[in-house]
This record gives structure tokens, sequence and C-alpha cells, in this order.
């Protein structure tokens, strides 16, 4: 039952805001006003709605809504997820804070996927993608299209669709959005369909893929290429994801 008085041992407090925006946007914190801390957002959607509910931020700012709700949601695996959506005015904000918060809040921060990619082998990135799935994504390679996919990381990656004449060019450079070159690796695109082949990120498939001569986003199964190695190629590379639903 929830008490009138939230203390900041339970909520948290706008100290814990900025330090947690900036554990999240290393560089410098990308928002001008103070947020709220995530946890006491947490707090008020634990209670005030219900698992399946969709959840609407119509003043996003930097994302304090979205961040919450992922929060919940990771506590919660087996449940029916909570959803939002978040609605920014201002572009910039939108773009660069608002949805790259959710994203990095949903895929871990920087630091934390180079941590979690340094460590792990290419047999090993194959065993946590199996054990990751469920049946019905075990399922995925075959199921989902490489054009499928391109659509969906495209979108993810942009908030624009990709455009109509590379959704059939069956090549890994999918389309430049912004200055950023957008790739994906997926079901042997390079020909190569063997369990440790194409799909992973390694000296040898970034040697095959058309030049884009400025920064790039590179979805993968895996990735081999150490940190020095991606900033000097203007490289980030992003995990693909492990399903889609479509409704
Ligand atoms: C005070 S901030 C919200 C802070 C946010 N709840 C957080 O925790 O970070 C308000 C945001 O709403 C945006 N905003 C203002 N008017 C808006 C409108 N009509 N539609 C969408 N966003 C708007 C502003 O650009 C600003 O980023």
């Amino acid at each position: 039952v929830p008490w009138t008085w939230w203390p900041h041992e339970d909520v948290g407090h706008t100290d814990e805001a900025s330090k947690e925006l900036l554990s999240l946007f290393p560089g410098g914190s990308p928002f001008d006003t103070t947020p709220k801390p995530s946890r006491l957002l947490e707090r008020i959607f634990q209670i005030a709605t219900n698992a399946g509910d969709l959840v609407l931020d119509s003043f996003a700012g930097s994302g304090t809504t979205g961040h919450a709700v992922l929060k919940l949601n990771q506590s919660a695996p087996d449940k029916e997820l909570r959803r939002f959506i978040l609605v920014e005015m201002e572009a910039r904000n939108a773009r660069e804070v608002t949805a790259e918060r959710a994203r990095r809040v949903a895929e871990g921060t920087p630091t934390q996927r180079r941590a979690a990619w340094r460590a792990s082998a290419v047999a090993s990135a194959f065993v946590s993608w199996a054990s990751g799935c469920s049946t019905r994504t075990a399922r995925f390679g075959k199921v989902v299209r490489f054009a499928d996919l391109a659509r969906h990381v495209y979108f993810t990656e942009t908030g624009e669709p990709l455009p109509r004449e590379r959704i059939s060019a069956k090549s890994p450079f999918l389309a430049v959005c912004r200055g950023v070159g957008i790739y994906l690796l997926f079901n042997g695109i390079l020909g190569d369909k063997s369990a440790q082949g194409g799909n992973v990120l390694t000296r040898a498939t970034l040697a095959q893929l058309t030049p884009f001569d400025g920064p790039k986003v590179i979805y993968c199964a895996g990735c081999l290429l150490g940190p020095d190695r991606l900033q000097a190629d203007g490289i980030t590379a992003r995990q693909t994801p492990y399903e889609i639903k479509t409704t």
C-alpha cells in the first residue's frame, strides 16, 4: 500500500537524476533543466498503471518517463510489458536525447555494451543468442526476411522509413540518414551463412561493406572489433534485435 510520503532513499532526488543522465551521456548532460529521478516515475507507474498499459508523456524532455517504464519492465520480464509513447517538440532533443536515452537504457550504456562485447567470443555470442530466444524467436532467422529486419532497424535507428528504392537492395548498406550510414549484417547477407560467419562484425566483414566516409551504425549479431577500431572508423555497433513483434 503506497504511503503519501516518499523519502529520497526510495525514489531518488535531483542529484541522482543528474548523475543518472550523466551515466547515459558521459560527454556531459544533454539537457538543460534538471530531470526527475527515474525511480520516482517508476514508483508512480508501479502504482498508477497495470502491465500492458500504454504510458503517454507528451512533454517528454530528457525522456525520464521512457527510462522508468523500461526499468519497470526489466524488473518484471515475465509479465506483459508496459509500453510508452514519448512526444518531444524540439527536434534535436527528440532525436539526440529523448529517443537516444530510451535506446541506451534498453540496450545498456555504450560502456556496458563495449564491456559485454569485448568479453564475448563469437561462440559465446551465439550461445547467448540462442539462450535469449523464446521458442518463437528461436526461429527468427527463418521467419524474418532481411528486408523486414532492414526496414525495422532503419526505422528504429532514424525514426524514418527506409527509402523505397533501398528496400530490395539486398546489401548490408541500408542507406544514409542525416549523414550517418546505416548497415545491417543479418541472415548471411554477405554470403556467409555459417553460425560464426557474416553476421558478426569483424575486420573481415568490415572490409566487405560498402565504404561510407562518415559515422556508421552497424547492426550485427556480435562485434569483435575493439573500441579503438570502432572509434577510429566512426562505427557504432548495435546488437540486432532478437525479435520483432508485429500486429
Ligand atoms: C520540463 S521538460 C520535461 C521534463 C521531462 N519530464 C523529464 O523528466 O526530463 C518539458 C519538455 O516539453 C517539451 N515541450 C514543450 N511544449 C511541448 C509541446 N507542445 N509538445 C511536445 N513537447 C513540448 C519541451 O521542449 C521540453 O523538452
